[in-house]
């Protein structure tokens, strides 16, 4: 959480940092500032509010200068205010910088440096850092940076870190522990730094992740120089981005989710382009090669992930555990971690995350990995800390996802997850050769098939105004389609704030089922499979208490129809693959009441993209 753009050269640093940071927004957007160096001048812009309320604010004043740092804030320690926001400064004015990340034993620190005579203007964790860099920087005499590296050595908790300093203006200093950070060399001897990619890409395709407890030191002379925390040196690794800045841009839509769900036929597609063959009978996950056999002879599979990534899990588990008849739990990392769970090198966890820096889901695999267990990563942003510190795993390859309830990267990793399931029971001998052909044949016309429930969007916008003032609302599905289920309810509460949840539709009896009335909407998927007919009697028990029934049907159905006050059809597809689809309407139908209730569907209240805090 939190955004981190910082750029150093001949430029203007302001419009850089400042369009870097609205790119960053998803990461939060309670409150923005920028510091910028100008001559012997260091300028600090802060306000509560989005990016473009700092904006407005700094322009008009002084934003010249060719090195800045600038912050978008999701609120840990002390409420969103221009105070609270970043930059923080040290008390002579000459050092700012910027944090991502927090500092756990920041009270402990704070007071020692009270007794030094420092005084904390703001509630925030990441005052602690400047007033200790100052404060070793004048004690040790040693420059802003050296202070840096050593009261890092004194700082417990996670951290992407820049700072500046009045006193060395051609100099930029950064660290990362936990939280990612990303350096962007530019064609003009310039730097850039940010949280994600995203503000770099369209300067340059040359990067360097730092590593944990590196610290780089960018000199407009010297370059970039890397360090661990024992100052020893470190030889950069130098990537090439993959992105492309239209992947970045809305590209006509009116919110970055529209495009988001409009782009599935594509990212599905993506994902498993190359990786399945259905006239050749073959499916290959290349990052995962190594591991099947493990996984084939593992005690169990444990897939670990948060949000919309658990529920892509749980379906997961079902084509995995049926396929290709493999044990498979599916954990909340959050949970998982502190469980001391039973784990040993018989194992393997799977983490399944998007942004792949979720912090609760990569602490569940370094406590899998220091158990022994073998531990693979399912992500869909390149080069994030979850997929280099797996031992394999496969990329989603949705794209950049920008808002902040995730759609394409859930079908993406439900894509991933059913060809593992695939691949698994082929290898295992679990499927029959004809079931095989035939999943990875209706696999392929998936993104088809998602075009034309994408068609349905005026029936779905016409539901959705039907019921946007509700209150609450249910959904139910069975099977596999339980998972999608939760992610429809979800999403509803996510970005429209109406009270949702999703339910296995049998067990309703067990409680929901008390809150039906003739104003509660229920959303049942109801495709044509083994559970139909159970489905059907979970519909009528919902219409025999005056309920309003919305229903994803298969193309075709009469039974339902005839029951529900509402069908949506999708097409016909094997049972494992109607997660893919059923999914999709329940994406349009919050995203349409969103917009009808007036919400801010890419940025929802209180929400970040990635959670970087634990
Ligand atoms: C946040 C996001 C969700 C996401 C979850 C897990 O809550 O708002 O959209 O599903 O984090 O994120 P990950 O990047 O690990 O998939």
């Amino acid at each position: 959480m939190c955004g981190i753009v910082a750029y150093i050269g001949k430029k203007e640093a302001f419009p850089i940092v400042v369009k870097g940071l609205k790119r960053l927004e998803y990461r939060g957007y309670d409150s923005a500032g920028v510091a910028l160096l100008h001559g012997d001048q260091l300028n600090v812009y802060k306000k509560a509010g989005k990016v473009s309320v700092m904006e407005e604010f700094a322009l008009g004043q002084d934003v010249a200068g060719h090195a800045g740092i600038g912050h978008t804030r999701w609120a840990t320690h002390g409420e969103p205010s221009d105070v609270n926001a970043h930059p923080h400064t040290s008390m002579d004015g000459k050092i700012a910088l910027i944090h991502n990340g927090i500092i756990e034993n920041y009270d402990v620190l704070k007071r020692e440096l009270q007794n030094q005579g420092y005084i904390f203007k703001s509630e925030t964790d990441t005052e602690v850092i400047v007033h200790l860099v100052d404060y070793i920087s004048k004690k040790e005499h040693v420059w802003f940076g050296e202070a840096l590296r050593l009261a890092l050595s004194q700082v417990h908790g996670a951290y992407a870190i820049v700072a500046i300093s009045k006193e060395y203006p051609n100099r930029l200093v950064a660290a990362r522990k936990s939280s990612p950070l990303v350096v962007g060399i530019g064609a003009e001897g310039d730097f850039y730094l940010a949280s994600d990619a995203t503000p770099i890409v369209e300067y340059t395709k040359k990067v360097v992740y730092l590593d944990d407890e590196e610290i780089a030191v960018i000199d407009l002379e010297e370059g970039l120089k890397l360090y661990n925390i024992a100052d020893q040196e470190r030889t950069p690794f130098f990537q090439q981005l993959e992105m492309e800045l239209e992947a970045l841009e809305k590209g006509g839509y009116e919110h970055f989710m529209l495009k988001e769900i409009h782009e599935q036929p594509r990212s599905i597609h993506d994902c498993f382009r190359g990786r399945l063959n259905a006239e050749e009978a073959w499916v290959n996950l290349g990052g995962l090669r190594d591991y099947e056999q493990k996984m084939i002879t593992a005690n169990r599979l444990i897939i670990v992930a948060c949000g919309t990534s658990w529920h892509a899990g749980l379906v997961g588990e079902y084509l995995i555990e049926d396929l290709a008849r493999i044990n498979v739990e599916v954990e909340y990392a959050s949970e998982f971690r502190y469980r001391n769970p039973i784990l040993n090198e018989n194992d393997v966890v799977i983490a399944i995350s998007q942004s792949g820096e979720t912090a609760d889901t990569l602490a569940a695999l370094e406590l899998a990995k220091s158990k022994g267990a073998t531990i693979l990563g399912i992500c869909n942003v390149v080069g994030s800390s979850i997929s280099r510190l797996t031992d394999g795993g496969s990329y989603t390859h949705a794209g950049p996802e920008i808002g902040v309830a995730s759609t394409k990267a859930f079908t993406a990793q439900v894509t991933v997850l059913t060809l593992m399931a695939l691949s698994l029971a082929h290898k295992k001998g679990t499927i029959s050769e004809t079931h095989f052909r035939t999943l990875l044949a209706e696999l392929e016309a998936i993104p088809e098939k998602v075009k034309q429930v994408l068609e349905t969007d005026a029936l779905i916008e016409q539901i959705a105004a039907e019921y946007k003032d509700a209150s609450n609302a249910l959904y139910l599905g069975r099977g596999s389609s339980f998972p999608v289920a939760l992610e429809g309810a979800l999403k509803l509460k996510e970005i429209s704030y109406i009270h949702a949840e999703g339910y296995p539709a049998a067990e309703m009896k067990h409680g929901p089922i008390a809150l039906i009335d003739e104003n509660m909407p229920i959303f049942v998927i109801a495709t044509q499979g083994n559970s139909y007919e159970k489905v059907v009697s979970n519909i009528q028990e919902v219409k025999a208490r005056k309920g309003k029934v919305i229903a994803v049907v298969t193309e075709g159905d009469i039974q339902v129809r005839e029951m529900a006050d509402h069908v949506i059809e999708i097409p016909e597809t094997n049972e494992f693959l109607v997660p893919l689809l059923a999914t999709i309407p329940f994406q349009l139908l919050s995203y349409h009441i969103a917009v009808m209730r007036g919400c801010n569907v890419d940025q929802p209240r209180n929400l970040a993209k990635s959670v970087t805090v634990e």
